[in-house]
């Protein structure tokens, strides 16, 4: 949105940040809500998409980002820390160039989608890969910030969630109220932590939170750690989230459910969306889609709800999953009658 001023300054009277303090931006937030009308008429219901890939670094992330930066700067301390799956690297990366600060982004080995790790390479983040996965990142993320003088930026910190919440607020000015249902993505389960404080705090009526994690890393679904998670979706390939507490509280005070969806039906999902509505996401953020098509399908979802999905990140990250299968690119000869022909048109 041209003049957007980035989120802190958008919502300057209900975010908090420290006297004085310079404000690190990229002008973050304002995302599109768009409308989907292939999704709504596939499921009975006003389907809305908040696209959280319009970020500046292509995830939801740069949300939390812009104010843990900010306050970073103002301690006067000069490094961050984060653990990550490859989101919260990408957007610590960046900030911290803005902010003038070194980055040092824990992730785990090999299972970072191949855009995430370009970003972090590019804006210049000290890259550690850990023999382990994320859950292990943070417990050592977590307790290097203890002793030594670098601040940590993972969801952990109180202020990453107070910038998440803006999503809600966003989704209530467009739509003038919450929505009846609000579906989206669970892995350490921050976001469904900030979306649910976002809404009680705004006035504007309160939605049944939808979660879904990822069938092979699921603990809010069964109640347990997962040691070992596996998905598809690294961003989400998480076994014991931090924000535990606040899903369930999202779930029961909402009246909502938190579900698994499988790699099939997350797959299935991601190229639908990109394929009929022009929505290109990663892997991980189609699981509110694939949530929306299950609940619809099972009776879950009320007919004629008012839906929002975020979706939380651009499917430009992680172009190795997009190619899976097929590459559908056909040989031509340099002649129109053959593209006429290949296009069936003659
Ligand atoms: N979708 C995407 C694209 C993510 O990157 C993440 C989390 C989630 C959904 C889940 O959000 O953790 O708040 O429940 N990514 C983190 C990272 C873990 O390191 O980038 P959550």
């Amino acid at each position: 949105r041209a003049g957007w001023p980035g989120l802190i300054n958008a919502y300057r009277d209900r975010i908090e940040i420290p006297r004085g303090a310079e404000v690190v931006t990229l002008h973050e937030g304002g995302t599109p809500l768009v409308h989907a009308g292939r999704l709504s008429a596939a499921t009975g219901c006003d389907v809305w998409v908040k696209v959280e890939g319009a970020n500046p670094t292509g995830s939801f992330k740069d949300r939390g980002m812009t104010v843990a930066m900010t306050y970073a700067l103002a301690s006067g301390l000069k490094a961050v820390i984060c653990a990550s799956t490859g989101n919260t690297s990408a957007s610590a990366a960046a900030y911290a160039a803005k902010a003038g600060l070194t980055a040092a982004v824990l992730v785990p080995s090999g299972k970072i989608a191949m855009g995430k790790l370009a970003q972090a390479v590019m804006h210049g983040a000290k890259i550690l890969q850990i023999d382990g996965n994320f859950d292990d990142c943070l417990e050592l993320a977590s307790k290097t910030a203890a002793e030594y003088p670098v601040t940590l930026v993972n969801s952990v910190n109180p202020v990453r969630l107070v910038g998440q919440q803006t999503a809600a607020w966003e989704v209530c000015d467009v739509l003038g109220r919450a929505p009846d249902v609000h579906c989206l993505p669970v892995g350490n389960a921050g976001n469904i932590t900030a979306y649910w404080k976002g809404y009680t705090s705004y006035d504007q009526g309160l939605p049944r939170m939808f979660g879904f994690q990822a069938a092979g890393a699921a603990p809010l679904v069964s109640g347990q750690p997962v040691p070992k998670p596996e998905t598809i979706a690294t961003a989400i390939r998480i076994g014991s989230p931090a924000s535990w507490t606040g899903a369930v509280t999202a779930r029961d005070e909402s009246g909502g459910l938190i579900d698994a969806v499988t790699d099939e039906q997350i797959l299935a999902a991601y190229r639908l969306l990109a394929s009929s509505e022009g929505i290109f996401v990663e892997p991980a953020s189609a699981a509110s889609i694939a949530g929306l098509l299950m609940t619809a399908e099972d009776g879950r979802l009320p007919k004629g709800s008012t839906v929002v999905c975020t979706v939380t990140g651009h499917g430009l990250k992680d172009p190795d999953t997009a190619l899976l299968g097929t590459t559908e690119v056909e040989p031509v000869p340099v002649d129109p009658g053959a593209v006429a022909h290949a296009l069936e048109l003659a």
